[in-house]
């Protein structure tokens, strides 16, 4: 909505917008100064031609035109950008929330039967929400390109078991479309979980825990998983 100028104007106070005006008043005196100036050439050799000092004129115009008009160039905004690594985001992010949603309900066996784990008061369904936002919005930050899978120098935990960092994004970089698809299978499960706990719906959860088992899987079987040799 809003250009640079208007940003300009918008911010400013009366007192400062009236500065700002006497500023301009002196700044259009300096340029018909400069103007007269150029009409007058002080020097009068043979190549200074006629035309010389109106494109002078024209020059000093629009660049004072310029510095008159427009404010300095809006300053460049934050811009989104991976702070951290897709490893960093599993697990600050990604696993503590579905571990909270994949916990939250369970079905017991007691003595005296079974006992449904599930969110019961306004608390605890408050906090289900926040941890399936925390998951749904995740997906938006593995779908910020440049993401490193981990820290240079930062090894697979089980080598042998696990591909190295540097090779899972070797692959992500040579075919980025099979990642988005994964992200793709991730958003979908967590929205499904979002839709159930916006709902309260319980065993809409459970069903949107399994769906969303499945994209965990999905995506680590392609990538962090090498292949059964
Ligand atoms: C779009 C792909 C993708 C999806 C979907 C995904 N992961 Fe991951 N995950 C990765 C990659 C790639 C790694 C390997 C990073 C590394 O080398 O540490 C990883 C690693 C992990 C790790 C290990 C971090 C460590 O200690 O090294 C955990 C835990 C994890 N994911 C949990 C999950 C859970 C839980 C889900 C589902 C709710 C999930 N991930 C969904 C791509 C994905």
């Amino acid at each position: 909505m809003r250009n640079s100028s208007a940003v300009c104007s918008n911010r400013v106070s009366s007192s400062e917008k009236r500065r700002q005006l006497n500023w301009s008043m002196e700044q259009i005196l300096m340029v018909f100064g400069a103007i007269r100036a150029a009409n007058k050439p002080m020097i009068s050799f043979r190549f200074v031609e006629r035309g010389f000092g109106l494109r002078v004129t024209l020059l000093v115009l629009v660049a004072s035109l310029l510095i008159i008009g427009g404010c300095k160039p809006a300053t460049p905004t934050v811009q989104y950008a991976p702070m951290t690594t897709v490893r960093d985001v599993m697990k600050s992010i990604v696993e503590p929330s579905a571990d909270f949603l994949w916990d939250s309900v369970e079905t017991i066996a007691t003595t005296k039967g079974t006992e449904k784990k599930m969110p019961r008061t306004d608390d605890e369904w408050l906090e289900e929400h926040e941890h399936t936002v925390a998951l749904v919005e995740a997906t938006n930050l593995l779908l910020i390109p440049n993401r490193h899978v981990a820290k240079p120098g930062e090894r697979a935990d089980n080598p042998g078991l696990e591909r190295e960092p540097q090779e899972i994004e070797a692959m992500i970089a040579k075919d980025r479309a099979t990642f988005l698809n994964r992200i793709g299978g991730l958003r979908q499960a967590s929205l499904k979980m979002l839709t159930a706990v916006e709902a309260r719906d319980v065993t809409g959860i459970e069903d949107a825990g399994g769906i969303l088992d499945k994209a965990c899987e999905d995506c680590h079987t392609t990538y962090w998983y090498p292949p059964d040799k």
